[in-house]
């Protein structure tokens, strides 16, 4: 039985790309996993407190940053949506990710994480794409591809809807088609991606 570990940190709950294109990956996943588990956080819903002197001392002995490593321990593959705010990610999933790195607990190559895939919906109004003048404010994906995979070793992938904020900035509406065949190709990244991990955690 695989267990996926869904985490959204979209403030708005609705017109979200991420959140649409985690539910498209969802939807395949359960698809492909019927008798599957889906361990769900809403971050922007119901967000974590900020790490704290005590949880930052209490390290593993913490209670709750005990329960969101075992959580990650046990699952097969992870998925975040991880839209753009200011040049970053949401200060919810940075305020998981402060908790959930436990040194002497999950960090290292011999994590229990180590090698777990995870799957970044990584929205955003503009486009950082390389090549593009904004690129150089890309602290998402460099951001979270650089710590999964140095304190977990982990297997990161991303999917990039980009330039969302075409449909709602008038200066941006020539880029509409481009948003477009964006958000349709990262839909379709998101059911072949789960389908594949389907298949490789069946394997
Ligand atoms: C607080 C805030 C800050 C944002 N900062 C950026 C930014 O730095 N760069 C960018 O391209 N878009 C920025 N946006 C636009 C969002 O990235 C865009 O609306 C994206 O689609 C949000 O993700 P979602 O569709 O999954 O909700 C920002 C939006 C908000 C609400």
């Amino acid at each position: 039985m695989a267990t996926l570990l869904h985490l959204d940190s979209a403030v708005f709950p609705q017109g979200s790309a991420s959140r649409e294109v985690t539910a498209a990956f969802v939807q395949t996943w359960r698809e492909q996993h019927p008798d599957g588990e889906v361990v769900y956080r809403d971050l922007a819903a119901d967000p974590l407190p900020h790490l704290d002197a005590a949880a930052a001392a209490a390290g593993a002995e913490h209670p709750l940053r005990a329960e969101l490593a075992a959580e990650l321990a046990a699952a097969d593959a992870v998925l975040i949506g991880a839209p753009m705010y200011n040049f970053s990610i949401p200060s919810t999933l940075k305020a998981w990710l402060d908790h959930v790195i436990v040194v002497g607990l999950n960090v290292g190559p011999d994590s229990p994480v180590a090698g777990t895939p995870i799957t970044v919906v990584a929205s955003r109004g503009g486009s950082y794409a390389e090549g593009t003048p904004r690129a150089d404010a890309e602290f998402v994906q460099n951001y979270l591809e650089k710590l999964l995979t140095s304190m977990f070793a982990a297997e990161v992938d991303f999917i990039v809807p980009e330039l969302t904020l075409a449909h709602v900035n008038p200066q941006m509406a020539e880029l509409i088609p481009l948003a477009e065949t964006s958000k349709a190709k990262a839909l379709t990244d998101a059911e072949d991606k789960a389908k594949a991990l389907a298949a490789k955690l069946a394997a």
